[in-house]
């Protein structure tokens, strides 16, 4: 007698970019996928994929046990789960959309009042390549419910469980974020001024790339002076200060906006002011914390 294993099987509601990288990253596992988008030309993509169709939330609700949520935010998940709010006893909803870490407590909380489970995640993917070796998940909520889910939920990308909060996730995802946003921006800058200055962007990045080997170092030596305050001697802030003028000088005279290095340089230049007044140095990180 041959032997059988049950196939296993999940929702996924949202077709952005990334819902539709879950639904293929689940069928490449050979798990079943049902799929509702508010877009039906979406859902079409996927179904040609090998994924089955819910012509509303509701169904797919009902089909599988696990429910996964890829969408703008969590006002969407109301606007979806809303549609259907009589389904969610007894289900499970994974919402790996990105919102703050208070949205993502009230979003539990409103699941669970309609009789389902809830594990909020945050992707902390390369864009929408989840097969990226620096691609994972963070979790949060309840630890029983994210290690019965877990296998299921492995093909998205390595896991990271921080812990019951609901917000957790969130809190560690949106940190990153924080760092990958200004990140972006500042390679926007930087390969302007590059281009402004009549050079190729090619030839800079390897550059770029070279530089950003010290990143962990930096990483590093900063958590360690952060956790004890941060790192403020009036000496240095003042030579930050310069060299922020010196950015804005080389962005200015190409041509390129410098809106975002003057941001800098007003931090710089507040730590100084409050180095001065209160006759100690005055960390940008302490700013950061609200302490000053
Ligand atoms: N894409 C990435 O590279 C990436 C990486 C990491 C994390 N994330 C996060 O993953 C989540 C999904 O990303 P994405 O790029 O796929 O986002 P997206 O392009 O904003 O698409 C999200 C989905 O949300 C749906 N949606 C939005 N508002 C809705 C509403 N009021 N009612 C019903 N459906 C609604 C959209 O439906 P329609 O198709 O009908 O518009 C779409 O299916 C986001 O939270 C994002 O921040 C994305």
């Amino acid at each position: 007698m041959s032997e059988q294993t049950t196939p296993r099987s999940v929702s996924v509601v949202g077709l952005g970019p990334m819902g539709q990288a879950m639904v293929r990253a689940f069928l490449d596992a050979g798990v079943e996928v049902t799929v509702w988008n508010r877009s039906p030309e979406k859902v079409d993509a996927m179904v040609e994929l090998g994924a089955q169709r819910a012509s509303t939330v509701a169904a797919a609700l009902d089909v599988n046990e696990v429910t996964v949520l890829s969408l703008t935010d969590y006002a969407a998940m109301y606007a979806v789960l809303g549609q259907a709010t009589d389904h969610l006893r007894g289900r499970v909803i994974a919402n790996l959309s990105s919102d703050s870490p208070e949205q993502a407590r009230s979003g539990a909380a409103w699941v669970r009042s309609h009789g389902a489970q809830f594990l909020a995640g945050g992707v902390m993917s390369a864009g929408d390549n989840l097969a990226h070796p620096a691609s994972y998940i963070f979790y949060s909520g309840p630890r029983a419910l994210f290690d019965a889910h877990a296998e299921l939920l492995r093909p998205l990308s390595p896991q990271e469980y921080l812990g019951a909060d609901d917000g957790l996730a969130q809190v560690f995802y949106q940190a990153l974020l924080v760092i990958f946003h200004p990140w972006l921006l500042a390679f926007d800058q930087a390969t302007a001024v590059i281009e402004r200055s009549g050079h190729d962007i090619a030839k800079f990045v390897p550059f770029a790339i070279r530089s950003a080997a010290a990143f962990p170092y930096f990483m590093q030596e900063f958590s360690v002076a952060n956790s004890n305050g941060g790192w403020a001697t009036l000496d240095g802030l003042k030579m930050m200060d310069a060299g922020a003028r010196h950015i804005i000088d080389a962005s200015q005279e190409v041509g390129v906006d410098a809106t975002f290095s003057y941001a800098a340089q007003a931090f710089w230049r507040r730590a100084i002011a409050a180095s001065e007044r209160v006759g100690t140095p005055v960390s940008t990180y302490a700013l950061m914390r609200g302490d000053a």
